[in-house]
């Protein structure tokens, strides 16, 4: 396991950079202020005003800096020290306060933060398919949250990652869709936000986990489940047919609709 993800961490420390600077994530923008988050998710999350708030593979700190802007008192984890540096600058940088640490999600215990000590724990796009396994991340969920807390995620629905993203013009069946420990391997000289900029590190590899995978592991680690949405829509272009509107890539108007995001809350009991 240990060497898929020092290959993923090598992409991503410099993938953090080549994004922080590039269009996609309109870093320059959003010094000049806003909120990075879909309203979706700022509806569905509800208010986080003075709410404790770990977000889990924070990336540069866009959308960690974004609850902060919101009203939460945020941490940030990441396992990229390119990330995270990026990140602990954009807050120097607009003056608002967060603590942003570096750290593999799968390493993240009782060293690295006290247990019961977040309302809430975000992770979004793009996230769960960088970890080899989902029991210990909802174990790690649950041992964070205070009790009455909740988890929230907003992810590319398992359903659609099986299909081919390189056919041009419709659904063809290429990966498997059920959790398997072996991870799916890519060689990309791009990235999903890099523009023309070609990555030296083109190396990377992914787990898809199905659906039930995601809710038992959580229902496991003792969480109960408030909501789970599907939608037929999703952040980023996922396939070469999607079209976007108004920040959510689409499916044209002739496709049969498929699930292409979910979101989950779930809370820990014990209030
Ligand atoms: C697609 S990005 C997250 C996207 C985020 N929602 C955003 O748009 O800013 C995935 C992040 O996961 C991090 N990551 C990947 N594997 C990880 C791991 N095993 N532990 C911790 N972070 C990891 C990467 O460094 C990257 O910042």
């Amino acid at each position: 396991m240990k060497e898929y993800i020092d290959v993923n961490r090598k992409r991503w420390d410099e993938l953090a950079d080549v994004h922080f600077n590039g269009e996609f994530y309109n870093v320059k923008k959003f010094r000049e202020g806003g909120i990075a988050i879909s309203d979706l998710e700022v509806k569905e999350v509800g208010d986080v005003t003075n709410k404790k708030l770990l977000h889990l593979q924070c990336h540069f700190g866009k959308d960690t800096l974004s609850w902060a802007r919101l009203g939460a008192q945020v941490t940030g984890v990441d396992f990229s020290s390119r990330a995270v540096s990026l990140a602990r600058q954009l807050s120097k940088e607009i003056g608002i306060e967060a603590t942003f640490l570096q750290s593999e999600i799968g390493k993240l215990d009782k060293t690295n933060l006290p247990s019961n000590s977040f309302d809430i724990v975000f992770t979004s796009h793009g996230a769960i398919y960088w970890l080899p396994e989902l029991k210990k991340w909802a174990e790690m969920i649950a041992y964070y949250l205070k009790p009455g807390g909740f988890f929230y995620i907003a992810e590319g629905h398992p359903m659609a990652l099986i299909f081919d993203d390189e056919n041009e013009t419709d659904f063809r069946v290429r990966y498997p869709y059920f959790h398997q420990d072996n991870p799916l391997d890519f060689d990309y000289d791009s990235s999903y936000a890099s523009g023309d900029v070609k990555i030296k590190n083109t190396k990377e590899y992914g787990w898809i986990h199905d659906l039930g995978y995601i809710v038992n592991n959580l229902i496991d680690a003792g969480l109960q489940i408030d909501f789970l949405h599907e939608y037929p829509f999703v952040s980023w272009e996922m396939f070469p047919f999607l079209k976007e509107k108004e920040g959510w890539w689409h499916l044209p108007e002739e496709y049969q609709k498929i699930p292409l995001m979910f979101t989950l809350k779930a809370t820990k009991k014990g209030l």
